[in-house]
């Protein structure tokens, strides 16, 4: 690409992962993170910038010009407050959002989501809302009007090695993915055309990897015009109710 790709969270387990794929490839990445020391320690030449998703004004600069912005961050799991799923999972994905138009290139957003995040009685939900917000989040990011993919990860493993990759739609099954998985469909999702719009749940198993991503994200379907999301984020946003 002809401008730098930000990742949100690179210094992070999956972040860190997308950041060297992205090295790989000859691209110029800035990482986003709260702290100098996982900063330092990242691979070179990638570019550290200390930032918060929560506080708007440290995204702008290091979001500035970039071509693409993959968002990969860990909530805390506080009911409210600083520490809780909406302040990162939906104010952060905003404030990234906002950020992104800042510059005169609308950039591509990659999200990193998770599987089960329309099962609001899963016990995930429990933590925070952390479901409801990041579908929250997820609406934003759909409703954006930017190139966008929506990533929602089975539970995530270490596991190294060629995968068999399954990606899925409709949020009904369960399964487990590697990081190494996720980096490379986030990273995929940068250079295939059939990966904008989409939203899919993905799981992998030990087996042999896809040669070119191109069709598999090509049998996904194209998410819902944007009003069916939005209508839902301005009726609903996210009901306060009890979460059993
Ligand atoms: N664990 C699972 O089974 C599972 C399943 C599905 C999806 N996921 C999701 O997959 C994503 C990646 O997971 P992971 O294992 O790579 O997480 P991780 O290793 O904990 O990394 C999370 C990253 O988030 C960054 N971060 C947290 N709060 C931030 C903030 N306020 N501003 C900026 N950066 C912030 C951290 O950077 P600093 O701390 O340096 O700021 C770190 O780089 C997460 O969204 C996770 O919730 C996890």
């Amino acid at each position: 690409m002809n401008s730098p790709i930000a990742v949100i969270g690179g210094t992070g387990r999956v972040g860190r992962l997308i950041t060297e794929r992205l090295l790989d490839r000859g691209e110029a990445v800035r990482v986003v993170g709260r702290s100098v020391e996982r900063g330092r320690d990242l691979p070179e030449p990638a570019q550290f910038f200390l930032g918060d998703v929560r506080e708007p004004e440290t995204l702008r600069i290091p979001l500035r010009g970039c071509s693409a912005i993959v968002y990969t961050v860990e909530p805390g799991t506080d009911p409210d407050g600083p520490d809780s799923p909406e302040s990162t999972l939906h104010t952060g994905v905003r404030n990234a959002l906002t950020a992104a138009f800042g510059g005169t290139v609308l950039p591509q957003f990659v999200l990193v989501s998770q599987r089960y995040v329309t099962r609001r009685d899963h016990p995930m939900n429990a933590y925070g809302r952390m479901l409801d917000w990041r579908l929250a989040g997820e609406d934003a990011v759909r409703l954006s009007g930017l190139p966008y993919t929506v990533v929602r990860p089975s539970w995530l493993t270490d596991l190294d090695g060629d995968s068999r990759i399954t990606l899925e739609q409709g949020d009904r099954r369960d399964g487990y993915v590697s990081r190494q998985d996720v980096a490379e469909a986030c990273v995929q999702a940068l250079y295939c055309p059939s990966a904008r719009g989409v939203t899919f749940e993905m799981r992998s198993e030990p087996g042999s990897g896809p040669t070119d991503w191109e069709p598999l994200f090509a049998r996904l379907r194209t998410d819902e015009p944007a009003l069916d999301a939005g209508a839902r984020q301005l009726l609903d946003p996210v009901p306060d109710r009890a979460i059993a």
